[in-house]
């Protein structure tokens, strides 16, 4: 284990009916309150009704910005900026998945920043204030609910870059399964690669003696692929939505991953892809992470063995590390498959035509990956498997 310092500054309010608790948190913070959210998917499930009324309830001013994109973009981030500087917004209420909380957290920090918020993304500049902001969740997937990571999209560039800062931890973030209910299947799925993907992420790093936390990673992805396929049979059931939401909350807040850094290069090379295609995060993950493993197994083999023993029940006798490895890499990938999650690239008709156009993009700040420095040729080698 290496040295850490851990802290998430953001309030946790998780359950059933909770969305009430806006009446004593929005107060705290100001009463000119900028609500962001979607493409509309809060006003169908009357999410945005509820939220608006409590809100009027406290005699807040309220401002919207709606019609955030899935990879969301810095347009629309710009859009935020302008409104919370003119309007003197105090507060920001993010209501959505993962790509509202990101829109809202680059324009907290936009707001509080003389530049084009771009150089904030990009790393030009760091992201010293924000303005503060909430959550209400919706889907179960990237944990951004309870981080301070923001990814965001250059759809004139064809650029998608993550970022982060003490700053932008969401105040509180409240999180009723219920409000997942509808949630369409594919994008449960997707949620459902995701938060396994943080965890595999973590699990393939360099260090030792990482015994809790390795128990940590393996419990979540056990815990999912136990409740995933319930949940998908059912996908207004209470119990398995609390479970995965949890999860995917849990999957990327710091807890499992104190001690080493994990590798991080697989998401990399799927927001290269999205860049370009802008196709979901989840399917993205879905098609390359296998694929990285198995380019990667002979990197530290015992680790892939351990993951596929008691992660993926395979039985090590008479096989080698890699042999055993590659078995639980394969029942990764028929786990993926079984709850309806794509497997190739050609799955959203990409084909070969842009992968240097791809690896490019992956290459941007040199070479990357924590578990194993990837270069470009690892690049394409990995997007050519997964055409
Ligand atoms: O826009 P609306 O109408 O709300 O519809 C959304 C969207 O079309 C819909 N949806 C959300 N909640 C719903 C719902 N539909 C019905 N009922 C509900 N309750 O789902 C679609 C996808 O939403 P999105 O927010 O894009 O999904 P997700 O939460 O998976 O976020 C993906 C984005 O997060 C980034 C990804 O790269 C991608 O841009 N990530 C952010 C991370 C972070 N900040 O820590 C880490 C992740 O690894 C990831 O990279
Ligand atoms: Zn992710």
């Amino acid at each position: 284990m290496i040295n850490f310092t851990y802290w998430n500054p953001t309030k946790l309010i998780f359950g059933k009916g909770q969305l009430e608790a806006l009446k004593d948190e929005v107060p705290k913070y100001g009463k000119k309150v900028l609500l962001v959210y979607g493409g509309g998917s809060i006003k169908r499930s009357g999410l945005y009704d509820d939220v608006m009324s409590l809100l009027k309830e406290l005699g807040a001013e309220v401002f919207e910005l709606s019609g955030v994109e899935p990879n969301p973009r810095i347009s629309t981030v710009r859009k935020g900026v302008e409104l919370c500087k003119k309007e003197g917004i105090e507060f920001l209420l993010a209501v959505g998945g993962g790509s509202v909380i990101d829109c809202t957290k680059a324009i907290a920090a936009g707001a509080k920043y003389d530049g084009d918020a771009w150089d904030i993304v990009t790393k030009k500049a760091f992201a010293k204030e924000a303005l503060p902001f909430g959550t209400v969740l919706t889907l179960a997937a990237t944990g951004s609910e309870m981080n301070a990571g923001s990814v965001i999209t250059n759809w004139e560039t064809k650029e998608k870059y993550g970022w982060g800062s003490p700053v932008t931890f969401p105040k509180f973030s409240i999180l009723d399964p219920e409000n997942t209910y509808t949630v369409p299947r594919d994008q449960t799925v997707y949620g459902i690669v995701d938060m396994m993907s943080h965890v595999i992420e973590h699990y393939f790093h360099l260090e030792e003696n990482t015994l809790l936390q390795d128990r940590m990673c393996e419990g979540q992805l056990l815990t999912v692929m136990e409740s995933a396929p319930r949940l998908l049979e059912n996908l207004e059931s209470y119990e398995e939505r609390a479970t995965i939401l949890y999860n995917g909350t849990m999957a990327l807040n710091g807890m499992f991953s104190m001690g080493f850094r994990g590798d991080w290069a697989t998401h990399n090379i799927e927001h290269a892809v999205s860049a370009v295609y802008d196709i979901p995060h989840g399917g993205g993950l879905a098609i390359l992470f296998p694929n990285w493993m198995k380019h990667n197994l002979n990197v530290k083999p015992e680790r892939f063995k351990k993951l596929a023993v008691r992660v993926f029940g395979v039985d090590p006798t008479g096989k080698s590390d890699e042999e055993a490895g590659l078995e639980g890499i394969e029942k990764l990938r028929e786990f993926w498959n079984s709850i309806g999650a794509p497997s190739r690239l050609a799955d959203y008709d990409i084909d070969d035509s842009q992968i240097e156009v791809m690896a490019d993009k992956a290459m941007v700040n040199g070479e990357f990956g924590n578990f194993k420095k990837l270069n470009r040729d690892d690049v394409l080698a990995i997007y050519r498997a997964s055409l």
